[in-house]
Protein backbone atom coordinates (compact mmCIF):
# COMPACT_ATOMS: atom_id res chain seq x y z
CA UNK A 1 0.00 0.00 0.00
CA UNK A 2 1.24 3.73 -1.01
CA UNK A 3 2.50 5.95 1.88
CA UNK A 4 -0.71 7.66 3.91
CA UNK A 5 -1.05 10.99 3.78
CA UNK A 6 -0.27 11.33 7.25
CA UNK A 7 3.25 10.33 6.03
CA UNK A 8 3.73 11.89 2.90
CA UNK A 9 3.10 15.12 4.95
CA UNK A 10 5.32 14.08 7.56
CA UNK A 11 8.25 12.41 5.29
CA UNK A 12 7.93 15.58 3.11
CA UNK A 13 7.62 19.28 4.04
CA UNK A 14 11.04 19.49 6.52
CA UNK A 15 13.47 21.05 5.23
CA UNK A 16 11.21 22.89 2.44
CA UNK A 17 10.90 26.82 2.73
CA UNK A 18 7.02 28.17 2.55
CA UNK A 19 6.92 31.01 0.77
CA UNK A 20 3.25 30.77 0.80
CA UNK A 21 0.34 30.03 2.84
CA UNK A 22 -0.46 29.23 5.54
CA UNK A 23 1.25 32.20 7.53
CA UNK A 24 2.54 30.19 10.72
CA UNK A 25 4.67 29.31 7.88
CA UNK A 26 5.16 25.52 10.01
CA UNK A 27 6.81 26.98 12.88
CA UNK A 28 5.31 25.17 15.11
CA UNK A 29 8.11 26.55 17.90
CA UNK A 30 6.19 30.06 17.38
CA UNK A 31 3.46 29.18 20.12
CA UNK A 32 2.20 26.01 22.15
CA UNK A 33 -1.29 25.56 20.34
CA UNK A 34 1.11 25.51 17.06
CA UNK A 35 3.40 22.67 18.37
CA UNK A 36 0.51 20.84 19.93
CA UNK A 37 -1.88 21.58 16.75
CA UNK A 38 0.63 20.23 14.49
CA UNK A 39 1.33 23.31 12.39
CA UNK A 40 4.19 21.89 10.56
CA UNK A 41 2.18 19.31 8.67
CA UNK A 42 -0.56 22.04 8.71
CA UNK A 43 -0.60 23.12 4.67
CA UNK A 44 -3.52 23.70 2.09
CA UNK A 45 -2.52 22.52 -1.62
CA UNK A 46 0.89 22.87 -2.77
CA UNK A 47 2.55 20.88 -5.40
CA UNK A 48 3.13 17.40 -4.65
CA UNK A 49 0.17 16.71 -2.41
CA UNK A 50 -2.98 17.07 -5.10
CA UNK A 51 -5.83 19.21 -5.03
CA UNK A 52 -9.46 18.26 -3.08
CA UNK A 53 -11.35 19.70 -6.16
CA UNK A 54 -9.56 17.97 -9.13
CA UNK A 55 -7.77 15.32 -7.26
CA UNK A 56 -5.24 12.95 -9.21
CA UNK A 57 -2.95 11.81 -6.65
CA UNK A 58 -3.26 10.57 -2.98
CA UNK A 59 -6.65 12.58 -2.55
CA UNK A 60 -7.84 10.54 -5.67
CA UNK A 61 -6.34 7.06 -4.28
CA UNK A 62 -7.85 8.08 -1.11
CA UNK A 63 -12.05 8.75 -2.29
CA UNK A 64 -11.30 5.31 -4.85
CA UNK A 65 -11.01 3.51 -1.10
CA UNK A 66 -13.83 5.41 0.06
CA UNK A 67 -15.88 4.29 -3.03
CA UNK A 68 -14.50 0.73 -3.07
CA UNK A 69 -15.17 0.05 1.17
CA UNK A 70 -19.08 1.59 0.81
CA UNK A 71 -19.84 0.84 -2.76
CA UNK A 72 -20.17 3.87 -4.47
CA UNK A 73 -19.80 5.12 -7.95
CA UNK A 74 -17.39 7.69 -6.77
CA UNK A 75 -17.23 9.48 -3.18
CA UNK A 76 -15.49 12.96 -2.36
CA UNK A 77 -13.62 13.86 1.01
CA UNK A 78 -15.82 16.72 2.92
CA UNK A 79 -14.22 19.06 4.78
CA UNK A 80 -16.89 21.34 5.83
CA UNK A 81 -18.76 18.13 7.54
CA UNK A 82 -21.80 16.52 6.39
CA UNK A 83 -23.34 20.05 6.12
CA UNK A 84 -21.21 20.74 2.56
CA UNK A 85 -22.12 17.62 1.32
CA UNK A 86 -25.29 18.00 1.75
CA UNK A 87 -25.68 21.52 0.50
CA UNK A 88 -23.79 20.33 -2.92
CA UNK A 89 -25.66 16.85 -2.87
CA UNK A 90 -29.12 18.95 -2.92
CA UNK A 91 -27.83 21.80 -5.72
CA UNK A 92 -26.91 19.05 -7.79
CA UNK A 93 -30.38 16.48 -7.51
CA UNK A 94 -32.25 19.80 -8.05
CA UNK A 95 -33.31 22.92 -10.23
CA UNK A 96 -34.59 26.28 -8.86
CA UNK A 97 -38.34 25.73 -7.72
CA UNK A 98 -38.41 21.89 -7.17
CA UNK A 99 -40.26 20.08 -4.99
CA UNK A 100 -38.81 18.40 -2.61
CA UNK A 101 -40.17 15.82 0.02
CA UNK A 102 -38.47 15.97 3.63
CA UNK A 103 -38.64 14.54 6.68
CA UNK A 104 -39.89 17.41 9.07
CA UNK A 105 -37.13 16.98 11.40
CA UNK A 106 -34.77 16.79 8.92
CA UNK A 107 -31.09 18.81 10.20
CA UNK A 108 -31.13 22.53 9.88
CA UNK A 109 -28.29 21.91 6.65
CA UNK A 110 -31.48 20.21 4.71
CA UNK A 111 -33.26 23.48 5.29
CA UNK A 112 -30.53 25.90 4.49
CA UNK A 113 -30.30 23.59 0.95
CA UNK A 114 -33.62 24.16 0.75
CA UNK A 115 -33.38 28.01 0.92
CA UNK A 116 -30.28 28.18 -0.91
CA UNK A 117 -31.63 25.96 -3.96
CA UNK A 118 -34.98 27.97 -4.01
CA UNK A 119 -37.23 25.09 -3.46
CA UNK A 120 -40.28 23.67 -2.12
CA UNK A 121 -40.74 21.52 0.77
CA UNK A 122 -43.20 18.92 1.34
CA UNK A 123 -42.92 17.68 4.79
CA UNK A 124 -43.30 13.59 5.79
CA UNK A 125 -44.61 13.32 9.56
CA UNK A 126 -43.42 10.13 11.09
CA UNK A 127 -45.40 9.44 14.42
CA UNK A 128 -43.55 9.96 17.65
CA UNK A 129 -41.80 7.02 19.55
CA UNK A 130 -43.93 6.09 22.82
CA UNK A 131 -42.51 7.30 25.88
CA UNK A 132 -39.25 8.88 24.03
CA UNK A 133 -38.59 12.09 22.62
CA UNK A 134 -38.24 11.04 18.93
CA UNK A 135 -40.16 10.61 15.71
CA UNK A 136 -39.95 7.30 14.73
CA UNK A 137 -38.84 4.88 11.15
CA UNK A 138 -40.44 6.56 7.75
CA UNK A 139 -42.57 4.21 6.14
CA UNK A 140 -43.29 3.15 2.68
CA UNK A 141 -47.31 3.65 3.22
CA UNK A 142 -46.24 7.33 4.40
CA UNK A 143 -43.83 8.21 1.57
CA UNK A 144 -46.80 6.55 -0.88
CA UNK A 145 -49.32 9.09 0.78
CA UNK A 146 -46.59 11.80 0.13
CA UNK A 147 -45.50 11.10 -3.36
CA UNK A 148 -49.44 10.68 -4.29
CA UNK A 149 -50.12 13.87 -2.88
CA UNK A 150 -46.88 15.71 -4.48
CA UNK A 151 -46.65 14.10 -7.62
CA UNK A 152 -44.66 16.84 -8.97
CA UNK A 153 -41.89 15.91 -6.11
CA UNK A 154 -38.12 15.91 -7.92
CA UNK A 155 -36.31 15.08 -5.05
CA UNK A 156 -36.72 13.15 -1.41
CA UNK A 157 -34.33 13.93 1.39
CA UNK A 158 -33.87 11.01 4.21
CA UNK A 159 -32.26 10.95 7.46
CA UNK A 160 -31.03 7.65 8.20
CA UNK A 161 -29.92 6.92 10.77
CA UNK A 162 -31.90 9.68 12.72
CA UNK A 163 -30.02 11.82 14.91
CA UNK A 164 -31.10 9.56 17.94
CA UNK A 165 -30.24 6.13 15.65
CA UNK A 166 -33.85 5.31 14.25
CA UNK A 167 -33.69 3.73 11.18
CA UNK A 168 -35.89 3.58 7.90
CA UNK A 169 -36.75 0.69 5.38
CA UNK A 170 -34.26 2.29 2.98
CA UNK A 171 -34.16 -0.15 0.24
CA UNK A 172 -38.30 -0.02 -0.14
CA UNK A 173 -38.17 3.79 0.22
CA UNK A 174 -35.41 4.37 -1.97
CA UNK A 175 -37.20 2.56 -4.60
CA UNK A 176 -40.47 3.88 -4.32
CA UNK A 177 -39.01 7.12 -5.17
CA UNK A 178 -37.19 5.79 -7.92
CA UNK A 179 -40.41 4.26 -9.46
CA UNK A 180 -42.05 7.97 -8.82
CA UNK A 181 -39.43 9.08 -10.98
CA UNK A 182 -38.01 11.05 -8.02
CA UNK A 183 -34.45 11.02 -6.85
CA UNK A 184 -32.98 10.16 -3.21
CA UNK A 185 -30.36 11.94 -1.08
CA UNK A 186 -29.73 10.23 2.12
CA UNK A 187 -28.69 12.31 5.11
CA UNK A 188 -26.50 9.66 7.06
CA UNK A 189 -24.71 11.74 8.39
CA UNK A 190 -24.57 9.97 11.50
CA UNK A 191 -24.39 6.27 10.04
CA UNK A 192 -20.69 6.37 8.60
CA UNK A 193 -20.28 2.82 10.38
CA UNK A 194 -22.96 1.10 8.66
CA UNK A 195 -23.01 -0.99 6.21
CA UNK A 196 -19.14 -2.30 6.66
CA UNK A 197 -20.34 -5.03 8.30
CA UNK A 198 -18.89 -6.09 11.97
CA UNK A 199 -22.43 -6.54 13.25
CA UNK A 200 -23.83 -3.21 12.23
CA UNK A 201 -27.01 -3.00 9.97
CA UNK A 202 -26.95 -1.97 6.10
CA UNK A 203 -25.69 1.36 5.14
CA UNK A 204 -27.41 3.79 2.77
CA UNK A 205 -24.83 3.41 -0.01
CA UNK A 206 -25.84 -0.17 -0.44
CA UNK A 207 -29.58 0.96 -0.54
CA UNK A 208 -29.58 2.22 -4.07
CA UNK A 209 -29.96 6.01 -2.70
CA UNK A 210 -28.28 8.82 -5.78
CA UNK A 211 -26.41 10.39 -3.19
CA UNK A 212 -25.64 9.39 0.85
CA UNK A 213 -23.71 11.59 3.43
CA UNK A 214 -21.33 10.83 5.60
CA UNK A 215 -19.89 12.81 9.07
CA UNK A 216 -17.16 10.33 9.57
CA UNK A 217 -16.19 12.56 12.85
CA UNK A 218 -19.62 11.11 14.46
CA UNK A 219 -18.88 7.82 14.88
CA UNK A 220 -16.02 6.35 13.26
CA UNK A 221 -12.47 8.14 14.14
CA UNK A 222 -11.67 10.99 12.13
CA UNK A 223 -11.22 14.68 13.11
CA UNK A 224 -14.24 17.11 13.48
CA UNK A 225 -15.72 18.38 10.19
CA UNK A 226 -14.58 15.36 8.40
CA UNK A 227 -16.92 13.33 5.87
CA UNK A 228 -17.28 11.28 2.86
CA UNK A 229 -20.09 12.12 0.01
CA UNK A 230 -21.12 9.38 -2.08
CA UNK A 231 -22.73 9.21 -5.79
CA UNK A 232 -24.47 5.81 -6.63
CA UNK A 233 -23.40 6.84 -10.37
CA UNK A 234 -20.87 8.85 -12.49
CA UNK A 235 -23.18 11.00 -13.96
CA UNK A 236 -24.43 11.78 -10.41
CA UNK A 237 -20.70 12.10 -8.92
CA UNK A 238 -19.77 14.52 -11.70
CA UNK A 239 -22.58 16.96 -10.62
CA UNK A 240 -22.05 16.36 -7.50
CA UNK A 241 -18.50 17.30 -7.77
CA UNK A 242 -19.44 20.44 -9.77
CA UNK A 243 -21.22 21.80 -6.78
CA UNK A 244 -18.67 20.48 -3.98
CA UNK A 245 -16.27 22.99 -5.89
CA UNK A 246 -19.13 25.63 -4.58
CA UNK A 247 -19.45 24.65 -0.98
CA UNK A 248 -16.27 23.61 -0.08
CA UNK A 249 -13.38 25.77 0.64
CA UNK A 250 -10.23 26.54 -1.93
CA UNK A 251 -7.64 26.23 1.01
CA UNK A 252 -8.93 22.84 2.72
CA UNK A 253 -6.61 21.60 6.07
CA UNK A 254 -4.46 18.74 4.97
CA UNK A 255 -4.56 17.90 8.95
CA UNK A 256 -8.35 17.51 8.09
CA UNK A 257 -8.04 15.27 4.84
CA UNK A 258 -4.85 13.41 7.01
CA UNK A 259 -7.26 12.29 9.70
CA UNK A 260 -9.95 10.89 6.64
CA UNK A 261 -7.41 9.02 4.45
CA UNK A 262 -6.35 7.59 7.95
CA UNK A 263 -9.76 6.63 8.81
CA UNK A 264 -9.99 4.53 5.52
CA UNK A 265 -7.25 2.83 5.75
CA UNK A 266 -7.94 2.10 9.43
CA UNK A 267 -11.34 0.31 8.01
CA UNK A 268 -9.47 -1.02 5.05
CA UNK A 269 -7.14 -2.78 7.36
CA UNK A 270 -8.07 -2.89 11.16
CA UNK A 271 -12.13 -2.80 10.50
CA UNK A 272 -13.16 -6.05 11.63
CA UNK A 273 -11.62 -6.19 14.76
CA UNK A 274 -12.37 -2.56 15.64
CA UNK A 275 -16.02 -3.19 14.57
CA UNK A 276 -15.76 -6.38 16.96
CA UNK A 277 -14.13 -4.22 19.82
CA UNK A 278 -17.18 -1.74 19.72
CA UNK A 279 -19.95 -4.36 19.23
CA UNK A 280 -18.65 -6.29 22.13
CA UNK A 281 -18.52 -3.38 24.13
CA UNK A 282 -22.33 -2.62 23.09
CA UNK A 283 -23.01 -6.08 24.36
CA UNK A 284 -21.52 -5.92 27.39
CA UNK A 285 -23.25 -2.59 28.09
CA UNK A 286 -26.71 -3.96 27.46
CA UNK A 287 -25.99 -6.79 29.94
CA UNK A 288 -25.22 -4.61 32.87
CA UNK A 289 -28.12 -2.28 31.72
CA UNK A 290 -30.99 -5.07 31.07
CA UNK A 291 -31.93 -5.18 34.90
CA UNK A 292 -33.05 -1.15 34.70
CA UNK A 293 -35.83 -0.67 36.16
CA UNK A 294 -37.13 2.67 35.76
CA UNK A 295 -34.73 3.72 33.32
CA UNK A 296 -35.55 2.59 29.54
CA UNK A 297 -33.02 1.71 26.38
CA UNK A 298 -34.62 2.13 22.90
CA UNK A 299 -34.68 -0.80 20.54
CA UNK A 300 -37.07 -2.08 17.72
CA UNK A 301 -38.15 -4.66 20.41
CA UNK A 302 -40.13 -1.93 22.54
CA UNK A 303 -41.69 0.24 19.81
CA UNK A 304 -42.07 -2.34 16.97
CA UNK A 305 -45.13 -0.11 15.60
CA UNK A 306 -43.16 2.61 14.44
CA UNK A 307 -39.25 1.97 15.08
CA UNK A 308 -38.42 0.01 11.98
CA UNK A 309 -34.59 -0.58 13.30
CA UNK A 310 -31.93 0.62 14.85
CA UNK A 311 -28.79 1.56 14.83
CA UNK A 312 -27.14 -0.31 18.02
CA UNK A 313 -24.28 2.13 18.37
CA UNK A 314 -27.08 4.69 19.88
CA UNK A 315 -27.84 4.62 23.48
CA UNK A 316 -31.63 6.64 23.67
CA UNK A 317 -32.41 6.55 26.87
CA UNK A 318 -36.45 7.24 28.38
CA UNK A 319 -36.67 8.23 31.66
CA UNK A 320 -40.97 8.89 31.07
CA UNK A 321 -43.03 7.61 33.77
CA UNK A 322 -40.02 8.30 36.36
CA UNK A 323 -39.49 11.52 38.82
CA UNK A 324 -36.87 12.60 36.69
CA UNK A 325 -36.42 14.51 33.62
CA UNK A 326 -33.88 13.59 30.88
CA UNK A 327 -32.18 17.20 31.42
CA UNK A 328 -31.71 16.15 35.18
CA UNK A 329 -30.52 13.13 34.18
CA UNK A 330 -27.94 14.34 32.06
CA UNK A 331 -26.83 16.78 34.48
CA UNK A 332 -26.32 14.07 37.00
CA UNK A 333 -24.18 11.66 34.88
CA UNK A 334 -22.27 15.55 34.21
CA UNK A 335 -21.87 16.42 37.67
CA UNK A 336 -21.58 13.36 39.79
CA UNK A 337 -20.39 10.65 37.24
CA UNK A 338 -18.08 13.33 35.17
CA UNK A 339 -20.20 11.69 31.68
CA UNK A 340 -21.10 14.38 29.39
CA UNK A 341 -24.27 12.94 27.26
CA UNK A 342 -25.21 13.90 23.94
CA UNK A 343 -28.43 15.49 23.99
CA UNK A 344 -31.01 15.51 26.47
CA UNK A 345 -35.20 16.23 26.55
CA UNK A 346 -38.05 16.37 28.15
CA UNK A 347 -38.31 12.36 28.45
CA UNK A 348 -35.26 11.46 27.14
CA UNK A 349 -31.28 11.51 27.22
CA UNK A 350 -29.14 10.19 24.55
CA UNK A 351 -25.81 8.46 24.51
CA UNK A 352 -23.88 8.24 21.40
CA UNK A 353 -20.84 5.73 21.19
CA UNK A 354 -18.36 5.03 18.03
CA UNK A 355 -15.05 3.45 17.40
CA UNK A 356 -13.54 5.26 20.11
CA UNK A 357 -15.46 3.06 22.86
CA UNK A 358 -14.32 0.48 24.30
CA UNK A 359 -16.10 -1.95 27.38
CA UNK A 360 -14.61 0.58 29.33
CA UNK A 361 -16.31 3.33 28.64
CA UNK A 362 -19.51 1.74 27.74
CA UNK A 363 -19.25 -0.02 31.58
CA UNK A 364 -18.80 3.28 33.06
CA UNK A 365 -22.00 4.63 31.55
CA UNK A 366 -24.05 1.15 32.69
CA UNK A 367 -22.81 1.43 36.40
CA UNK A 368 -23.50 5.25 36.43
CA UNK A 369 -27.24 4.84 35.33
CA UNK A 370 -27.32 1.72 37.89
CA UNK A 371 -26.74 3.68 40.42
CA UNK A 372 -29.18 6.55 39.07
CA UNK A 373 -31.60 3.63 38.12
CA UNK A 374 -31.54 2.58 41.84
CA UNK A 375 -32.61 6.14 42.98
CA UNK A 376 -35.72 6.71 40.80
CA UNK A 377 -39.56 6.40 41.36
CA UNK A 378 -42.53 6.34 39.51
CA UNK A 379 -43.70 9.23 38.50
CA UNK A 380 -47.22 10.79 36.19
CA UNK A 381 -46.12 10.43 32.80
CA UNK A 382 -44.66 14.44 31.20
CA UNK A 383 -46.97 15.48 28.40
CA UNK A 384 -44.70 16.23 25.01
CA UNK A 385 -46.48 18.15 22.28
CA UNK A 386 -47.26 16.81 19.42
CA UNK A 387 -45.38 18.23 15.90
CA UNK A 388 -47.13 21.32 14.53
CA UNK A 389 -48.03 20.62 10.99
CA UNK A 390 -48.29 24.31 9.99
CA UNK A 391 -49.33 26.92 6.96
CA UNK A 392 -46.74 27.39 4.54
CA UNK A 393 -46.99 31.38 3.48
CA UNK A 394 -44.12 31.10 1.19
CA UNK A 395 -40.73 28.57 0.73
CA UNK A 396 -38.30 29.43 3.02
CA UNK A 397 -36.01 30.74 0.36
CA UNK A 398 -38.71 33.36 -0.23
CA UNK A 399 -39.18 34.31 3.23
CA UNK A 400 -35.30 34.86 4.24
CA UNK A 401 -35.27 37.38 1.72
CA UNK A 402 -37.37 39.34 2.70
CA UNK A 403 -37.42 42.40 5.68
CA UNK A 404 -37.87 40.73 9.00
CA UNK A 405 -38.45 42.26 13.14
CA UNK A 406 -38.42 40.96 15.93
CA UNK A 407 -41.98 40.46 18.43
CA UNK A 408 -42.65 39.22 21.67
CA UNK A 409 -43.93 35.50 21.17
CA UNK A 410 -46.86 36.13 23.06
CA UNK A 411 -47.79 38.27 20.21
CA UNK A 412 -46.44 36.48 16.85
CA UNK A 413 -49.78 34.34 16.61
CA UNK A 414 -50.50 34.30 12.83
CA UNK A 415 -47.66 36.36 11.93
CA UNK A 416 -45.11 34.87 9.02
CA UNK A 417 -42.02 33.47 10.21
CA UNK A 418 -39.02 34.65 9.51
CA UNK A 419 -36.54 32.58 10.89
CA UNK A 420 -36.22 28.94 11.92
CA UNK A 421 -37.01 27.65 15.50
CA UNK A 422 -35.78 24.72 16.40
CA UNK A 423 -36.12 22.34 19.25
CA UNK A 424 -33.76 20.09 20.99
CA UNK A 425 -33.18 17.52 20.77
CA UNK A 426 -34.71 16.05 18.21
CA UNK A 427 -33.75 19.02 16.32
CA UNK A 428 -37.08 19.24 14.58
CA UNK A 429 -37.92 23.00 13.93
CA UNK A 430 -41.19 23.89 15.33
CA UNK A 431 -41.27 26.96 12.69
CA UNK A 432 -39.63 27.33 9.33
CA UNK A 433 -39.03 30.72 7.29
CA UNK A 434 -42.18 31.33 5.87
CA UNK A 435 -44.71 29.47 8.21
CA UNK A 436 -47.53 31.13 9.70
CA UNK A 437 -47.12 31.17 13.54
CA UNK A 438 -49.37 28.77 15.56
CA UNK A 439 -50.67 28.82 18.97
CA UNK A 440 -49.78 25.55 18.81
CA UNK A 441 -46.17 26.02 17.48
CA UNK A 442 -45.61 28.70 20.09
CA UNK A 443 -46.51 26.77 22.82
CA UNK A 444 -44.13 24.04 21.92
CA UNK A 445 -41.42 26.81 21.60
CA UNK A 446 -41.99 26.82 25.31
CA UNK A 447 -41.26 23.46 26.46
CA UNK A 448 -37.88 22.67 26.08
CA UNK A 449 -34.31 24.78 24.58
CA UNK A 450 -35.24 26.19 21.60
CA UNK A 451 -32.24 27.48 18.71
CA UNK A 452 -33.01 30.30 16.92
CA UNK A 453 -31.31 31.51 13.91
CA UNK A 454 -31.90 35.25 14.11
CA UNK A 455 -32.80 36.14 17.55
CA UNK A 456 -30.66 34.13 18.74
CA UNK A 457 -29.78 36.32 22.20
CA UNK A 458 -33.33 36.64 22.44
CA UNK A 459 -35.35 33.25 23.19
CA UNK A 460 -38.43 35.62 24.48
CA UNK A 461 -38.82 37.39 21.26
CA UNK A 462 -39.18 35.29 17.55
CA UNK A 463 -38.01 37.09 13.73
CA UNK A 464 -41.63 37.35 11.87
CA UNK A 465 -42.00 39.22 8.63
CA UNK A 466 -42.45 43.33 8.74
C1 LIG B 1 -28.89 14.39 11.05
C2 LIG B 1 -27.75 15.33 10.80
N1 LIG B 1 -27.46 15.69 9.55
C3 LIG B 1 -26.44 16.52 9.26
C4 LIG B 1 -25.67 17.05 10.26
C5 LIG B 1 -24.54 17.97 9.89
O1 LIG B 1 -23.33 17.29 10.06
P1 LIG B 1 -21.93 18.04 10.22
O2 LIG B 1 -21.90 18.57 11.61
O3 LIG B 1 -20.93 16.97 9.96
O4 LIG B 1 -21.88 19.13 9.21
C6 LIG B 1 -25.92 16.71 11.60
C7 LIG B 1 -25.11 17.29 12.68
O5 LIG B 1 -25.31 17.09 13.84
C8 LIG B 1 -27.01 15.83 11.88
O6 LIG B 1 -27.30 15.49 13.15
Amino acid sequence: MTDSLYDKLARELPGRLPMHMPGHKRQADLAPYLRALRADLDITEIEGFDNLHAPEGILREGMARAARLWGAARSFYLVGGSTAGILAGMRALTRPGDKVLMQRGSHLSVYHGVALCGLTPAYLYPPQVPGFDAWGSVTPDLLRTALAAHPDARLLVLTCPGYEGILSDLPRLVNLAHEAGIRVLVDAAHGAHLGLGGGFPEGAVACGADIVVHSLHKTLPSLTQTGLAHAATEAVGEALAEQLDVFQTSSPSYLLMASIDGCLRLLEQEGPPLFATWRQALEAFAERTAALRQLRLLTPAIAQEVVWGMDPGKLMLSCAGTDITGYALHDTLRTRYGIDLEAAGPNTALAMTGMGDTADTLLRLAAALREVDKGLCEAPMRHKGTLPQPEAVMTPGEALALPWQLVPMREAQGRVCAEYAICYPPGVPLAVPGERLSAEALTGMGEGPLLTTRSKHAPTHIAVLR
